[in-house]
């Protein structure tokens, strides 16, 4: 049943509530910015606020709102509960936390932003998934082992895996960072470690994910030393807390390197890998070595949005889009215009004609088609989501084959490196860095 819109301008929620159908975003907007965007949007006519623990701005929105002057009833306020407390009973005490810094007495509308990590992974497992892709740095790993434990089924039937967060490259971290996410995941091993990067970033603190120069740059750490990472990594696993170990973003150079001073060679290495960025010459090593490889958005990862770290996304041109011009021009209402920031192109991998045409005649959905390309070659596909229908749908890829022509079809999307689209390889100043795998062509700046 669709939802109430109330007055045009509200939409009732099912407690009775009424939220506004316009709220500011505040997201990744620093403190100064963020008061005086909350104060103008209040005094141009906004009655609702979007913020997050997690967004660390709280402060700012609550100085916003005071700066404005108006009443607090007027205006709804969302906050979210962050994925560190998400476990030991620190609900309450988030929420308080996050209304000291709004200095209000209440929000208008509390979320709970891991629920659909937990809920997608308790759902995966029932429809007969058997494997779960997460990460230290994804902050979600609390939600992950949630999942699992309301799943209520035989833990060694799951296959776990999870990744060395960047900062965590050197100074002897490797077990400590790999404790941390079992103890967050609630497990006594994973089935695969990652190292998540072939390079690290500066380590300050345990919390700190993408250390900061003044400038607002990534801070790389230029003294990864993979050798002496991957003794760590072995330590990992002769001690039990991982059964396999390997690594990510990996090229063939470092993977060689690797491969010669092993006592346990990499099992697996997961990339970027899609039906336009095939990798033939990763597939060809993987072949000679046993290494196998998992493809990460193999859909082409269609849900990024932007990130301040160019972590592969680009901001979509909506404003300059032709139609919303002409629109904007026949209505005589403005369209503001991006000015930077405009990226990597997001493959439109499930829009492809020739995926298409590929899906309609074999019955299959263009997701099935672009995940059974993989899986039919032997490589391992993770495809995300939250929505329960296209959990089963992507689960469908066993059982049938895709024909040999319609694998030769498929081999002539690849487009080589230009349709690289995480650009995470590409941050500012990795190009500089000895286990960079990439050559730059292009920067994020
Ligand atoms: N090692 C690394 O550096 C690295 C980097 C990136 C990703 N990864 C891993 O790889 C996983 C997959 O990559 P990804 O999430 O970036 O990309 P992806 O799996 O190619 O795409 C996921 C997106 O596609 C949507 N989607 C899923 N199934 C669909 C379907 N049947 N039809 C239409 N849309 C569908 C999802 O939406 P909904 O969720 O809304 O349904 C989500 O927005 C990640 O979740 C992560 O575990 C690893």
């Amino acid at each position: 049943m669709a939802a109430e819109v109330v007055n045009g301008t509200h939409v009732k929620l099912n407690d009775g509530n009424l939220m506004p159908l316009l709220g500011l975003g505040t997201w990744q907007a620093a403190h100064e910015s963020v008061t005086e965007a909350v104060r103008r949007a209040l005094e141009a006519g906004y009655r609702h606020i979007d913020t997050a623990y997690s967004y660390m701005n709280e402060e700012a929105v609550g100085e916003g709102i005071r700066r404005w002057g108006g009443d607090r009833q007027e205006v709804f306020v969302t906050t979210k509960l962050p994925l560190i407390a998400m476990g030991g009973g620190r609900v309450e005490k988030f929420l308080r936390k996050s209304l000291k810094k709004l200095e209000l007495e209440y929000v208008d509308l509390f979320y709970a932003a891991h629920e659909s990590v937990t809920e997608a992974v308790r759902r995966a497992l029932e429809t007969g998934y058997r494997h779960i892709d997460t990460a230290y740095s994804y902050l979600n790993e609390e939600a992950v082992g949630e999942g699992i434990r309301r799943w209520g089924g035989d833990r060694r039937e799951v296959f776990v895996t999870t990744k060395l967060p960047l900062i965590a490259m050197g100074g002897g971290r490797v077990e400590k960072f790999l404790r941390k996410s079992l103890k967050k995941l609630e497990l006594e091993y994973v089935d695969l470690f990652l190292l998540h990067c072939p390079f690290g970033l500066l380590y300050r603190d345990d919390d700190t994910l993408h250390p900061l120069d003044a400038d607002g740059n990534l801070v790389v750490d230029y003294a990864t030393d993979h050798v002496a990472l991957w003794k760590e990594m072995e330590a990992v696993r002769d001690l039990g807390l991982a059964k396999s170990i390997g690594v990510s973003n990996f090229g063939t150079a470092q993977l060689r390197r690797l491969f010669a001073i092993a006592k346990i060679p990499p099992a697996v290495n997961q990339l970027e890998m899609h039906a336009e960025f095939q990798q033939p010459d990763m597939v060809e090593y993987s072949r000679q070595t046993g290494l196998v490889l998992t493809s990460y958005a193999t859909l082409g990862s269609p849900g990024r949005k932007g990130t301040p770290f160019g972590v592969g996304i680009v901001i979509p041109s909506l404003l300059d889009h032709p139609v919303v011009r002409v629109i904007s021009e026949l209505t005589n209402k403005t369209s503001t215009r991006i000015s930077s920031n405009v990226g990597i192109v997001i493959p439109s991998l499930l829009d492809h004609p020739v995926v298409r045409v590929i899906s309609e005649l074999t019955n299959k959905t263009p997701a099935q088609v672009l995940l059974r390309y993989f899986v039919q070659q032997g490589i391992v596909v993770i495809p995300k989501s939250v929505t329960p229908a296209r959990i089963t749908e992507n689960a469908q890829v066993f059982g049938w084959q895709l024909p040999a022509s319609a694998m030769d079809a498929l081999r002539t999307l690849d487009r080589g490196e230009e349709a690289r689209s995480f650009m995470l390889l590409r941050t500012r100043g990795f190009e500089l860095h000895a286990e960079c795998p990439v050559t730059i062509t292009t920067s994020n700046s």
